[in-house]
């Protein structure tokens, strides 16, 4: 590789989970940091860096097709830095086989960027995957301007090893950020004018730590702190496993008026012999006894979840039994996914992987129920007054955007702003979003 001249504007493109985004923009401030700006829209960036995913499907050819778009037409090419998961899994062989890539660096490694940069500048490739002792958060610049719902790692990594998934060898072993470092985090957030913090981790309700005064906590007690922030008016977390839902934190829906009423707990499949080739070490019982005591706390919780179809021996009566428990259950929203075997997990050499007809014949039976139990906790919310978080313009002129309590979009009209709290009455409901009313804003 030729020296080239030091980048003076970069792009960050995030693919996949919260995480990631999150991540995107913690890579973001730390080149601006550098003195690096944000391309503008439409224009060639001098540094691209990709954010790759490598959770289901053909993540690593996605990457290589990226990687081929970004050349320009005079055959150059801006830096490239390939990030994210599939960096981590696959860095070596991205190095071997795109030449255009200067960089290579894995979710626990990218705070040491600029120095990769400066390298890359003076004509050498690098790889870091390492998970190193110090952590990226200390490393990191402080947040900048945020929006009104901002993104705020608390955990990190899996120590779960469900059989199909590869996190826990792309993102690490199970680590919970420092309570002092979480909380000077989302003081920052709220002065760069959020209103609305998710508290995100691949495990987020395993985080557990040290209050202020030495006391051990779990996530209730950390959601218990940050809402004692004046100005921060809304808490979520995401995403949680079954194991590691605490009596606390069902208590917490019932007497934290800031966690919102909302609970993503991913159940994958609604059969117990699944669930135990998974490797998910809970049950369909176990499961529902955990909703059931969520909502007897707070009845008006919107239930979330993921599912994967077609895992490796999924029979017919076993695929029907997730199609029971989602009609016992009644989400309000949910992601589906159809079984990708990923490389190095025990799934992917498991007998009896289903035909792709199979899944997609499944995939669609699922999600044809999923959108009707959608459609019908948005018909349901009809005529409820709630408060809308707004995020931003809506399409037609003076139309707003913004989240219920229930993570439902809302569009309504009239005087606000980004960033208001208004209260709206729901007045129209459609499968992806409501229509809304306004009731009172805090704009005269
Ligand atoms: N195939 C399909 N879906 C998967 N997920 C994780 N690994 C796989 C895989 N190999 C889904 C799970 C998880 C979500 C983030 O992605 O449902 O909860
Ligand atoms: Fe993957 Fe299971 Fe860990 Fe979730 S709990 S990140 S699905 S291994």
């Amino acid at each position: 590789m030729r020296p080239t001249p030091a980048p003076r504007t970069y792009r960050v493109k995030s693919f996949g989970c919260q995480m990631n985004v999150y991540d995107g923009e913690r890579m973001a401030e730390l080149l601006a940091q550098q003195g690096i700006t944000a391309a503008p829209e439409g224009e060639d960036a001098d540094l691209v860096v990709l954010n790759t995913c490598h959770i289901r499907e053909k993540a690593a050819e996605k990457v290589y097709s990226d990687i081929g778009r970004l050349r320009r037409d005079d055959g150059s090419s801006p830096l490239i830095a390939v990030a994210g998961c599939v960096a981590q899994a696959e860095g070596e062989e991205i190095m071997a086989r795109a030449p255009a890539v200067s960089m290579v660096v894995g979710p626990q490694a990218y705070h040491r960027l600029p120095g990769m940069i400066a390298e890359a500048v003076a004509g050498r490739r690098a790889v870091d995957t390492d998970m190193p002792a110090e952590t990226k958060f200390g490393a990191l610049p402080a947040r900048r301007k945020v929006g009104p719902s901002a993104f705020l790692t608390v955990q990190e990594g899996c120590d779960k090893f469900c059989t199909y998934c590869v996190v826990p060898y792309t993102r690490g072993a199970e680590i919970s950020r420092p309570f002092a470092e979480i909380v000077a985090e989302a003081e920052r957030l709220v002065e760069a004018g959020a209103r609305e913090i998710t508290l995100i981790g691949q495990n987020v309700n395993a985080w557990h730590g040290e209050d202020g005064k030495g006391r051990a906590i779990g996530l209730d007690g950390l959601a218990r702190v940050l809402a004692d922030l004046p100005d921060l008016a809304r808490i979520r977390y995401t995403t949680s496993h079954p194991n590691d839902m605490t009596d606390g934190l069902i208590a917490a829906h019932g007497d934290n008026p800031k966690l919102m009423p909302f609970l993503h707990l991913p159940v994958q499949a609604g059969n117990d012999r699944v669930l135990r080739a998974m490797n998910r070490s809970h049950t369909v019982e176990s499961y529902l006894r955990i909703l059931d005591r969520v909502r007897a706390v707070r009845p008006d919780i919107a239930l979330s979840g993921d599912f994967i179809v077609g895992f490796p021996g999924e029979t017919e009566a076993e695929f029907a039994d997730t199609l029971k428990l989602v009609d016992a259950v009644g989400y309000a929203q949910c992601f589906s996914f159809k079984y990708s075997p990923r490389p190095g997990t025990p799934a992917a050499t498991m007998a009896d992987q289903i035909p792709a007809a199979v899944m997609d014949e499944r995939l669609q039976r699922l999600q044809a129920a999923l959108n009707r139990d959608q459609h019908a906790f948005n018909q349901a919310s009809v005529g409820k007054r709630c408060t809308v978080l707004v995020e931003r313009k809506g399409k037609l002129p003076g139309q707003w955007l913004g989240k219920s309590p229930w993570l439902q979009s809302v569009h309504f009209a009239g005087e606000a702003a980004i960033g208001d709290l208004v209260e709206v009455e729901l007045v129209h409901a459609g499968p992806n979003s409501l229509g809304g009313a306004l009731v009172a804003s805090p704009r005269p």
